[in-house]
Order: C-alpha cells, then structure tokens, then sequence
C-alpha cells in the first residue's frame, strides 16, 4: 500500500493525526469532491434536476455497495446512517407477544434500546448469550440456542463500538440461513476496515455507515436485504412513497427491490460521496485494508500498553481497528481532551454505550483509539507518547 500516496489524497493528515476512524474517518479528496460537486450543482440548477442530472452516477452508487458486499442487484437500501437501516430491518420483522430476540453482549447500545423498547411495547423477550472464554459470543451455545429457542430473530454487531473485538458471525448466519431465521447484522463498524460480504456471512439484513471506517461522508448509510427476505414480503413498518406503491384507495404495494426500506428525500451529494468512498476502498482492496489496519492497530496497544498505569482493554480471538484502553489515574475524557490539544484525535466511549461488557468487568469509560491503513506508524506511536506525557503530568499533579 503506497500509504504516501494515500496521504497525499487525505487532506486532514496535514493538519492533524487522526485516530479517531471508528468515530467518523478523514474522507479522502474523491470522496470531498464528489459531496461538494454535486451540491454546487444543485445551487446552480436545482436540486431535484441536479438529481435527475446525476441519475446515473447515483445508480452507481447502489452497484458499488452491492459489490464491495458482495450482494445482488436491487439488495441495497440507501438510508441515513446505520442506526436509520437497524431500524428499518427491525420494523420489518412481524413480532408477537413473547416472541425472542436471541442476541450477544456487545450489542451497540441504540439496538439494545430498540430491543427494549419492543419489550415494552410488544412483551417480545430478549435473551442475551454468553461470551466464551476469549471474549466474543460462545458460537457453539449460540447454535444451540438459535436451534433450541427457536427465536423470531438473532441479531449481532460485528464489531462493538467499545472494543477491539470482532465476532465470529458467519456459522451464526448459516445457521439462521438453514434454520431459516432472520439474522441482522451490524457491520457499522466492520465495513470498510475488513472483507465484509454477504456470501460468506448470508444474513437477512445488514446495516452501516458511511462516515466510519468507509471513509464517506457524515449523515449516509446503508441497508442490505436478502434476496429471500424481499421475496417474502419483508417491508418496513412504516413505509414512505419512494418505495412502496399506493394503487388503490386501501392498497398499497411495496417495490420489489430493497428501495421498499428507503425514504423519498435524499442527502444526493451525500449518497455519491458514499459511492466514491466504496469505490475507493474496493480499489485499495479490502484484504489490504484489514492487514494494515491490524498491523497498526497492534502496535498502538503494544505501544500503548508500555504506558505505565495504562491498560489495554480488548479482548477476543479476532481483534479489529478499535483499540480501547484505560488509564488507571486520568478519566478517559481528560485523556482525550489532552490529546486533542497536542493535534491527536481519538474518542471516548462511556459504560451506558457498552452494557454489558464494561460491568462486567469494571471499566467506567476507555479511550478509544482507531487507526485506518492511512496513518503512520509513527503517528500511533505518538498517540502512546502523548499518553505517556499526560500520565506524567498527572502523576506530577500539575495540569494536563
Ligand atoms: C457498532 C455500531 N453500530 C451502529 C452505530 C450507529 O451508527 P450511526 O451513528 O451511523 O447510526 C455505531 C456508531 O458508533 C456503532 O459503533
């Protein structure tokens, strides 16, 4: 990978060393051009004819997250942000009192409320399956249960929010795929930092966003939809115009692509710059992106982990572009205030965002820190010698 290059194409590492690509990454100039192009010709010709326009670039962008997901033709929907294609998957799944919901540990929190909030209103049941003893669902008890409990659906994030994790979802979702159970996958965080496709992990649905490890824009996401699920009828609780059919006073007919879970307004700049973002990391190569990903995000917790009185938090078999750490004696938030003065972005994640894990074992908030294959080895390094000063400056007492 000609990370010089790269660099070259990515504004912001001028300006700053950004380690904060699982809060939203530096878009790329193909990406900011494509954006800002398109809203310069809405201002010049109007918005609506802008997008008639760009028709062909647009449908351009469904058949670049078709294939970097490896998906057919008419099985992506084009939504706001990955929390918007959750919540379009799961009004689609007809559920009934005591109906279950079987689910992992590492749930992003606004799944978790959406969970909760059909327990209170429809009485379905959620039952969460146990880690096994190197972090990450125990895949083996999750088969079981998937068979034995016979739930109305399973429902796994890839990659938490607040570790380094990365679950082993493929036997889950062949499993589903032969119990025909509905599976819905959050791939928020896993798209665009590692291979991620449909017909190796053949879920009913899949959700992400742009703006993370995709490289995209702010405020654009996507929803992929089985071809089974669509043929089953599957369609969003709330319908919109853009994808379902009023054809009669009292009927209505859903498209019979995944449209059916998209709404009539779109961000279009947006959306292209989502095409551009994917055409980008499919040209770079997927397999490439991980190696380098992992590489980095290795060296930050060894480098890290050096750090007296830091401890790096992640666990699991297969780790991602999320690291987490905590600091025994500076709250994660002063520690990323103190980076960010010093020019280094990372983020912080609180418990309430990563229940159930964090309980478990005692952590109040990490510093999240997430490398992309554009940074530099020494970057990551000064992320550690940063916290290395900070844990200094406390030690000594004095402001950070
Ligand atoms: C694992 C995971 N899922 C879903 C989301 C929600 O994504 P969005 O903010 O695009 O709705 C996030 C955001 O951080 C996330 O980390």
């Amino acid at each position: 990978m000609d990370v010089d290059r790269l660099r070259l194409d990515t504004a912001g590492t001028e300006h700053c060393i950004h380690l904060n690509n699982a809060g939203a990454a530096l878009m790329p100039r193909p990406v900011v051009e494509a954006v800002v192009d398109h809203v310069q010709l809405e201002a010049r010709i109007g918005g609506y004819e802008a997008a008639d326009h760009r028709a062909e670039a647009i449908e351009g962008t469904y058949r670049s997250v078709e294939s970097l997901l490896g998906a057919q033709e008419g099985t992506v929907a084009l939504v706001e942000n990955a929390t918007a294609a959750f919540s379009q998957a799961l009004s689609a799944i007809p559920f009934r009192e005591d109906d279950l919901i079987l689910t992992t540990r590492h749930d992003y929190v606004s799944n978790r409320l959406m969970y909760l909030s059909l327990r209170d209103r429809f009485g379905v049941r959620i039952d969460t399956v146990p880690d096994g003893k190197e972090g990450g669902v125990d895949v083996r008890r999750m088969i079981d249960a998937i068979h034995r409990r016979r739930p109305r659906l399973v429902a796994v994030t890839h990659v938490p929010t607040g570790s380094g994790l990365v679950q082993d979802v493929a036997p889950l979702a062949q499993e589903c795929l032969r119990r025909e159970v509905p599976f819905l996958l959050d791939a928020c965080q896993s798209v665009g930092q590692m291979p991620v496709r449909v017909d190796e992990i053949p879920c009913t649905f899949l959700a992400a966003t742009s703006r993370k490890f995709l490289r995209g824009p702010r405020g654009a996401g996507f929803l992929y939809v089985s071809e089974s699920a669509l043929e089953q009828g599957l369609s969003p609780l709330f319908p919109d115009l853009r994808g379902t059919d009023w054809i009669e006073e009292e009927l209505s007919q859903p498209a019979p692509d995944a449209s059916r879970f998209e709404n009539w307004e779109f961000a279009w700049a947006l959306i292209l710059g989502l095409g551009a973002a994917v055409d980008y990391a499919v040209d770079l190569g997927l397999e490439a992106i991980r190696e380098r990903v992992v590489l980095l995000a290795q060296r930050t917790r060894t480098a890290v982990g050096e750090v007296p009185g830091m401890r790096v938090l992640d666990r699991g078999n297969t780790l991602s572009g999320i690291v987490t750490v905590e600091a025994e004696s500076i709250p994660a938030r002063d520690l990323m205030t103190g980076l960010r003065e010093r020019g280094i972005n990372t983020s912080v994640v609180e418990r309430g965002s990563a229940l159930p894990d964090f309980d478990e074992r005692g952590i109040e908030a990490a510093l999240r820190i997430s490398p992309h294959y554009y940074n530099l080895e020494e970057e990551v390094d000064a992320v550690a010698e940063g916290i290395r000063e900070l844990v200094r400056l406390r030690r000594g007492g004095g402001p950070l």
